[in-house]
């Protein structure tokens, strides 16, 4: 499902950036090779931060 339409990027894609070490959604927009700007995404892709598992949260 696309979740940011201002960089035609999914949710696949936003955990496919999580799971190669993004932290912060700067780091999902860059690794999807776009960048923030509407803003309309960041609280999707903070949900998606915060749901996948790291090193931090137990994984
Ligand atoms: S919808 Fe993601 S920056 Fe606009």
């Amino acid at each position: 499902m696309i979740i940011c339409l201002c960089n035609a990027m999914s949710d696949g894609d936003v955990r496919a950036a999580v799971a190669a070490g993004a932290a912060r959604p700067k780091d999902v927009y860059a690794c999807c090779g776009g960048r923030a700007q509407c803003g309309c995404c960041t609280a999707t892709v903070l949900q998606i931060l915060r749901e996948a598992p790291t090193a931090a949260n137990g994984a």
